[in-house]
């Protein structure tokens, strides 16, 4: 079997689990006594998504949106178009987006204006990766696993020509 063309392992296995099962027991004392709905991005944040909510302790509906980002790889922002709809109403609800990553902001600024348009009660945002050097558009992160540095990575959700979303750690890719 080829070996993933990788540079380094940012984080291991273990410490994904591990950083995922506080981040869950922040997000379960946030919403104490209530009941939440899951949004995920197709496809990067589904990994992420089934190992949060997995460990959450508060009750969690769970829906998806795909879209189709143009963002490119060296980082220049595009278009965002959504290509999946949510199946069910937010209305009135508790919405957790949750990303794979968060880079420039575009996206999420896009997927948070979609949301609170069809009026939840609140909308959150929680990420497995937060790559600050590079926003350009702020959003508010209320939740993040790891902030990683201006490299590009995969593993746990996040691909490569959709390639390596399924390895269990967040790896640098080799720039060759
Ligand atoms: P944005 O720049 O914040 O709009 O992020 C756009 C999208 O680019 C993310 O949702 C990811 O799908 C993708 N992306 C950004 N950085 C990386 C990376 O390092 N590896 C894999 N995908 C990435
Ligand atoms: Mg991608």
């Amino acid at each position: 079997m080829n070996a993933p063309p990788i540079e380094r392992i940012l984080f291991s296995e273990q410490e994904v689990d591990r950083r995922i099962r506080e981040v869950a027991a922040e997000v379960s004392a946030r919403y104490q006594g209530k009941e939440l709905k899951l949004i995920g991005v197709l496809k990067g944040s589904v990994f992420f998504l089934t190992a949060l909510a997995r460990e959450l302790t508060v009750p969690a509906k769970v829906d998806f949106l795909g879209i189709s980002s143009f963002a490119n790889q060296k980082g220049a922002p595009g278009m965002v178009r959504i290509a999946k709809d949510l199946d069910d109403s937010i209305e009135g609800e508790d919405v957790l987006l949750v990303e794979d990553i968060v880079d420039t902001g575009f996206t999420t600024r896009y997927l948070l204006q979609h949301l609170a348009a069809r009026g939840p009660r609140s909308v959150a945002i929680c990420t497995l990766l937060d790559r600050v050097t590079r926003r350009i558009v702020q959003v508010p992160v209320d939740f993040r696993c790891f902030e990683i540095p201006d490299r590009f990575v995969v593993g746990f959700g996040l691909d490569y020509k959709q390639l390596y979303r399924n390895l269990k750690y967040v790896a640098v890719l080799n720039p060759d």
